[in-house]
């Protein structure tokens, strides 16, 4: 069957379609049909089988004989070690842990935080929560004290799981005192935390709150796997919207098994054994998805890679380590590559390695420039592939099903819908447009498995984010259009959403830690684009009438502030004082104007616009951050 025949069925026949692709999982009890619509615009999949999702990306291949299969590699080159757990030994840890987990309380439909790097210990806590149905929910290490606590205070965790420590290329993270922090500023109180202790920095720990991991896990009774019913949350991630209150989306156990087993061999082309390497972070969805669970559930081996792109030690990291592992399949954002390309623009480091193992390299997370994804061609003679996707949804909403029939890549699209999502451009209200003409991008409902449910504790905010704009419709909240093959062009965001060096951050979130300081009265964070990380937030302040203080002391306070309060993966580092925002006649700050300004692109005079006279001002303060660059 030809792609586009296969897309057709899983709209038309979404039980038949999924119930199909749901006989590559284990089920303790299977389902007797696919979708739930009962409830609709809610909706659900597998609601009524049992499964447990640990048992799928574990205990089943060990069961099928394949327990001395290298199941994850951690490659660190910031301490420099390389190490290789097979399935039985993950199986074995990851029983140990949830052992551990379970003999201090910890059952089913427990919450569990985990704020750790880059170490195999991450996935084995995401898995043991996994295998007790206990619901996990990661936070990223680069966000700080206050994330942490917000997150705390939403998903009402009985235990945490840290580490002592992240290693970032000349500094050492030391995650106690967020994590100190973080609970001292929650309301929430976990009941205990388990704190894996890193060579690098040792942590303190707090006596009758912290287990040391490895005294933790000592002689603990395995657990054996709960199963859970289809529906059963699985994860809550966190991710930014337009207020600095994050969402907490919900991710439902058996769709996104079902999902994420179909896109490894569909999307990424691989078979049990292949070794696939997505490098990002196990706090982000693509670390879930794809670090995490997708490989694990399709037998394949996956690599947690704790290092950067670039400076660990040199822009050939990379290439060394899809030559020394075999990988067949990468995965990374962008931004990652325009850092290599920076430094090595010629690829003198490719040529150092044996890249015969590579296959096909897949770019997502933020818009994928034409020129990046040339220059990666070029330099590795591969197909790249750029797809489109976001936390809420769990894996690819558009990609190019390499493994199930290649189509043409079109630079500039992301390809076109994968199985089960209805993408539609939609105009104001909410009117289908006509191929090539630009709009809100919606999905009819239902979304497929795999994607968001709803929001935790919060559905009400689920339905005016997602599905109030648009009745009938889930709004992805990107504009954009679709040509007359389906290919679909993601252009914008319609919210403040920005995309720094491949991280979701909320403008809107920058902007409330902003007016917390004293002498702030009024301010606006928009994202101005950058060479490097694609986008970077940029902050005007107007100050309090009376306000005397050296206006780039207050700047820089605001920079430190953004930094203390959300974290540094933020990147705000950009901050000036201006004396009027440009705003409409009804008070809108025109954030889309100063963007334009800012990019040095034409715009038309808004002609709402109070006046017009402030742009000039806005001109003069981007200038003097050296907006536009040349
Ligand atoms: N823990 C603590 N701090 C962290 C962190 C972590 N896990 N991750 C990033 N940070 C810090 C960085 O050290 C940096 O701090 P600095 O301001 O002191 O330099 C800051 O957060 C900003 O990080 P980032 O924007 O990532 O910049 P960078 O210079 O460290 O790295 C890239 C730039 C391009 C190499 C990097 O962003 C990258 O690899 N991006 C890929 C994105 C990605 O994986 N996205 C996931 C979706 S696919
Ligand atoms: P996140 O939830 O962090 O994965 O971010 C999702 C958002 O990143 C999307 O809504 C898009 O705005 C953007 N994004 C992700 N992948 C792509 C892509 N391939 N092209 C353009 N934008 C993308």
């Amino acid at each position: 069957m030809r792609y586009a025949d296969l897309h057709r069925k899983s709209i038309t026949d979404p039980n038949g379609f999924w119930m199909e692709q749901a006989k590559a999982i284990d089920w303790v009890t299977p389902p007797s049909k696919a979708l739930f619509d009962d409830n609709a615009p809610l909706y659900e999949w597998f609601s009524d089988g049992m499964v447990n999702m640990c048992w799928n990306a574990l205990d089943r291949h060990v069961e099928a004989g394949r327990g001395d299969q290298i199941a994850v590699i951690h490659d660190s080159p910031v301490t420099n070690s390389i190490t290789r757990l097979s399935y039985a030994e993950m199986r074995d840890r990851v029983a140990a842990l949830a052992g551990a987990l379970a003999a201090q309380g910890i059952t089913k439909g427990d919450r569990v935080i985990i704020y750790m790097p880059m170490v195999p210990e991450a996935l084995m806590a995401m898995l043991a929560c996994a295998r007790l149905g206990a619901i996990h929910s990661v936070v990223f290490g680069g966000f700080a004290a206050h994330e942490l606590a917000v997150r705390i205070d939403d998903a009402q965790p009985k235990c945490v799981i840290a580490a002592s420590c992240g290693i970032e290329p000349g500094r050492v993270v030391a995650y106690k005192p967020l994590l100190d922090g973080a609970i001292a500023e929650a309301s929430h109180k976990p009941d205990f935390c388990v704190v894996l202790q890193r060579d690098a920095l040792a942590a303190d720990l707090t006596p009758g709150r912290d287990h040391d991991w490895a005294e933790f896990v000592d002689g603990a009774a395995p657990a054996d796997c709960v199963p859970v019913e289809g529906n059963h949350p699985s994860y809550v991630l966190y991710t930014s919207g337009t207020t600095g209150q994050p969402k907490g989306v919900i991710r439902a156990t058996a769709g996104y098994m079902v999902a994420l087993n179909w896109t490894m061999k569909n999307i990424y082309n691989l078979d049990q054994g292949d070794v696939f390497w997505t490098a990002s972070d196990v706090g982000w969805v693509v670390g879930h998805s794809y670090i995490c669970y997708g490989p694990l559930i399709a037998g394949n081996t996956t690599i947690v890679f704790e290092g950067k792109p670039v400076g660990t030690p040199d822009a050939g990291t990379f290439w060394r380590v899809i030559s020394e592992h075999k990988v067949k399949s990468f995965f990374t954002a962008p931004t990652a590559f325009r850092a290599v390309k920076r430094e090595d623009p010629a690829g003198a480091f490719v040529g150092k390695y044996d890249l015969s193992c590579l296959k096909t390299v897949y770019l997502a997370g933020e818009r994928a420039d034409p020129d990046t994804i040339q220059w990666a061609q070029r330099q590795l003679n591969v197909p790249v592939i750029d797809h489109w996707w976001q936390t809420e949804t769990g894996w690819a909403i558009a990609a190019n099903p390499i493994g199930y029939e290649p189509l043409p890549v079109k630079l500039g699209s992301p390809s076109v819908a994968m199985p089960g999502y209805d993408v539609q451009v939609l105009d104001e209200g909410g009117h289908p447009v006509s191929p090539g003409t630009l709009g809100a991008i919606a999905i009819k409902l239902p979304l497929p498995p795999g994607t968001l449910p709803n929001l935790w504790n919060a559905e009400a905010r689920f339905r005016k984010s997602y599905l109030e704009q648009f009745p009938g419709y889930y709004a992805t909240g990107d504009a954009g259009y679709m040509d007359e093959d389906g290919y679909i062009y993601i252009m914008a965001r319609t919210d403040d959403v920005i995309n720094v060096a491949g991280h979701r951050l909320s403008t809107g979130a920058m902007e409330e830690v902003l007016a917390s300081h004293p002498d702030v009265a009024e301010c606006a964070v928009i994202g101005v684009s950058d060479d490097l990380k694609g986008q970077l937030p940029l902050g005007f302040l107007c100050l309090n009438a009376g306000t005397t203080r050296d206006q780039s002391e207050i700047a820089r306070e605001c920079v430190k502030l953004v930094r203390d309060q959300i974290g540094p993966v933020a990147a705000f580092k950009l901050a000036v004082v201006v004396d009027r925002l440009p705003k409409t006649r009804s008070g809108k700050i025109l954030r889309g104007t100063m963007v334009s300004i800012a990019d040095g692109k034409e715009f038309k005079m808004p002609a709402t616009i109070d006046d017009p006279a402030i742009l000039d001002e806005i001109a003069i303060a981007l200038k003097s951050l050296g907006y536009p660059k040349a």
